[in-house]
C-alpha cells in the first residue's frame, strides 16, 4: 500500500514519523475518515470543513492548507487502486520534546492511508446489527474529531465480547452516539429521532446528509436525546457514519426493536444517501 506522509507518497513501510510527535505522546491530534464509492470520495467538503474547525479549535496548523488536502486524497486513491473503501487521514501538532504545554515551534504533521472495502453492500447493512448500552466516558468536546479514541475502543470491544457489534454511550440517562457512528430511533408515529448537535457529540457529515435526505423526502425529524428504554420500545433504530452510512440496529441489550429486522425507514434513508452520493 502507498501512503501519504508529510509531502511524500511512499510505501507504508518506508513511512516515518517521530517517537515525540505529540499525537504518538497526547493524542494531539485530529482525524477525518472519507468514503470511497466508484473511485470517488463522497461527501468530502463536509469532511474538510469539519478538519478545519478541529484544527480551529486545538489552536492547530495544517502542513498543507486544507484546501489542498483533497487533491492529495484523490492521488492516493488512485495510486492505490481504491474502487470501495476509505481515506483516512490525520494532522497531529509535530514532534517536540514531551512537554504539557503546545510546543511554540513545532510542524504539524499529516499522514493519510486508504482501505479497500465493501461499503456500499455489507452484512451490516442487509441483516442489522446488535447493540449494547454502555456508561460515555469520553471527554467533554466529542464535537473535536481527536484520535483520542481509547473510550470508544474499549466500548466497541466490550460489545464484541457480549455477542454485539457495537456501544450506544448513555450519559445522565439518555444516548449521546456511537462509538463511531451517530444514534437513531424511528418512533411508532414515524419521526426520525435523534441527539440535537453539542459538545456532547460529533457532528456527524453523514448525519447531515441523511437528515437532509430525510427533511426532502417529507420525514419528520426530531432532533432532541432519546433513552435506552425508548429506543427498545421504538420502531425501528439505525446508526449513521462515513464508512457504514446508513446501517440498522435490530437489537438493543437483547431486546429485539420492531421485529428485530431492518425497518423500511433505514432501508430508504440508506438508498436515497447511495444515490445521492452516485
Ligand atoms: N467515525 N460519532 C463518532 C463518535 C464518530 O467517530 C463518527 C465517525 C461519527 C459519524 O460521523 P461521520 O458521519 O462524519 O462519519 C459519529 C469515523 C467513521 C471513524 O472513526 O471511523
Amino acid at each position: 500500500r502507498i501512503v501519504y506522509v508529510n509531502g511524500a507518497f511512499v510505501p507504508e513501510e518506508d513511512a516515518k514519523i517521530s517517537v515525540f510527535d505529540r499525537g504518538f505522546l497526547f493524542a494531539d491530534g485530529v482525524y477525518e475518515v472519507s468514503t470511497v464509492l466508484d473511485g470517488r470520495l463522497i461527501d468530502n467538503p463536509g469532511h474538510m470543513a469539519r478538519l478545519e474547525r478541529s484544527l480551529n479549535e486545538l489552536g492547530m496548523g495544517s502542513p498543507v492548507p486544507v484546501a489542498e488536502i483533497p487533491a492529495l486524497m484523490e492521488e492516493l486513491v488512485a495510486r492505490n487502486g481504491v474502487a470501495e473503501g476509505m481515506v483516512y487521514l490525520q494532522v497531529t501538532r509535530g514532534a517536540a520534546d514531551r512537554d504539557f504545554a503546545f510546543p511554540k515551534d513545532a510542524t504539524p504533521s499529516l499522514v493519510m492511508f486508504t482501505q479497500a472495502r465493501s461499503v456500499a453492500d455489507t452484512a451490516a447493512a442487509r441483516d442489522g446489527i446488535k447493540v449494547i448500552s454502555a456508561p460515555d466516558m469520553r471527554w467533554a468536546r466529542r464535537d473535536i474529531k481527536t484520535v483520542q479514541l481509547l473510550a470508544p475502543s474499549m466500548m466497541k470491544q466490550k460489545a464484541k465480547d457480549a455477542g454485539a457489534d457495537d456501544a450506544w454511550m448513555v450519559e445522565d440517562g439518555f444516548v449521546t452516539e456511537g462509538t463511531s457512528n451517530n444514534a437513531y430511533i424511528v418512533t411508532k408515529a414515524g419521526s426520525i429521532v435523534t441527539r440535537q448537535l453539542s459538545t456532547a457529540i460529533l457532528h456527524g457529515i453523514t448525519r447531515a446528509a441523511v437528515l437532509k435526505l430525510a427533511r426532502e423526502a417529507q420525514l419528520k425529524v426530531e432532533e432532541r436525546p432519546f433513552t435506552i428504554a425508548e429506543a427498545q420500545d421504538a420502531a425501528e433504530a439505525f446508526y449513521t457514519s462515513a464508512s457504514s452510512f446508513v446501517t440498522p440496529v435490530v437489537e438493543i441489550d437483547g431486546a429485539k426493536v420492531g421485529e428485530g429486522r431492518p425497518g423500511p425507514v433505514a432501508k430508504r434513508l440508506r438508498e436515497l444517501y447511495i444515490e445521492a452520493a452516485r
